[in-house]
């Protein structure tokens, strides 16, 4: 097959696909776990382009997403696509279910298992459903990688085994990334960093509390903002934060504080096996740290991981 490099490519895959999404689907109603990635928000425009309304989409907010992340699907698609779109926020069954629990093992399993159970309540309140799809690229079906375990629905019980369909499965992410923008999604959308299934649960170490996950939530929008803003998104592979759960004293309004540190990690990988820093510029570097410590609650100190993988992994858990 032909790679899809250039638009008038994917505006061939694009009209193949919907010509073969109707032949498959005909009058049916098709499922589709819809995370905001850019795989599964790939397949969510082409089968809006396809069926329209016989798509229903079922966004599941575990409340460990990325500021602004849900606003965006439910604007993308609800709002500009006119999607049919199940919008769940499930934050305080996660964060319930999660409460205390520290081990990175334990909190992933949960969030899978949980993710699945909300998934498959969704997908029962529905009636008539005859397709799961799915947003398979041609990576996951060649190699078992550690990505996207979590957003996959593998999982779901017997009685729920729908009929998959799965559009693009013979691409790989950059030819994803083309038919995405030629489908009309967000840059941010399409050229956008991967994110772990568990999001923010593996970046807010130990046992999650609430306003931990905030100071998370908020200095990683802050440090996504600023390289944004200074040339790095889509230059650096993954960038994020991580709020470890211990406090170091400081100083703040003349008085000591005991507040958390916020640690910055950015690395640059071909297939996240290995991985190396990215070289952030000093000033760059006082910048983020000095809007981070007066904006974001809860913290006084700023730290950057400087370690390649291995011996650190990516993620810190
Ligand atoms: P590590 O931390 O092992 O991560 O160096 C390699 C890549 O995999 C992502 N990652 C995950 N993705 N579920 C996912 O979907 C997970 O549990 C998970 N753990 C790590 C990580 O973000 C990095 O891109």
């Amino acid at each position: 097959m032909e790679r899809i490099t250039t638009p008038a490519l994917a505006q061939k895959f694009i009209e193949e696909q919907i010509k073969e999404l109707r032949a498959q689907i005909g009058d049916k109603k098709v499922l589709l776990a819809l995370s905001g990635g850019v795989d599964s928000s790939v397949v969510a425009a082409l089968l809006i382009k396809a069926v329209g309304q016989q798509l229903v989409s079922v966004h599941v907010n575990h409340g460990l997403l990325r500021k602004g992340e849900p606003e965006q699907v439910v604007r993308v698609f609800r709002d500009e696509m006119n999607a049919n779109l199940v919008y769940v926020d499930a934050t305080n069954r996660f964060l319930d279910k999660l409460a205390g629990v520290a081990d990175p093992e334990q909190k992933r399993k949960i969030i899978g298992a949980e993710f699945i159970r909300v998934f498959e309540e969704e997908a029962r309140k529905l009636e008539g459903i005859s397709f799961l799809a799915q947003g398979t690229i041609y990576p996951d079906i060649v190699e078992s990688g550690p990505v996207k375990s979590h957003h996959n629905v593998g999982g779901l019980p017997e009685d729920m085994q729908f009929e998959l369909v799965e559009p693009i499965k013979l691409l790989f992410k950059d030819e994803v990334r083309v038919v995405g923008k030629e489908l009309g999604l967000p840059d941010n959308m399409v050229f956008r960093q991967p994110f772990p299934g568990p999001g923010l649960g593996v970046r807010c170490t130990g046992a999650i509390t609430r306003d931990r996950l905030e100071a998370l939530r908020e200095s990683d929008a802050i440090l996504r903002e600023e390289f944004a803003k200074n040339g790095l998104e889509g230059k650096v592979w993954q960038y994020f934060t991580v709020v470890p759960d211990y406090k170091s004293t400081g100083v703040k309004d003349n008085k000591r504080s005991w507040d958390w540190p916020v640690i910055i990690r950015a690395v640059n990988t071909r297939d996240a096996m290995t991985a190396t820093i990215e070289e952030i510029p000093y000033p760059l570097l006082h910048h983020i740290t000095q809007r981070i410590i007066t904006e974001v609650p809860g913290v006084n100190r700023v730290l950057y991981d400087l370690t390649p993988k291995p011996t650190g992994t990516i993620e810190w858990e």
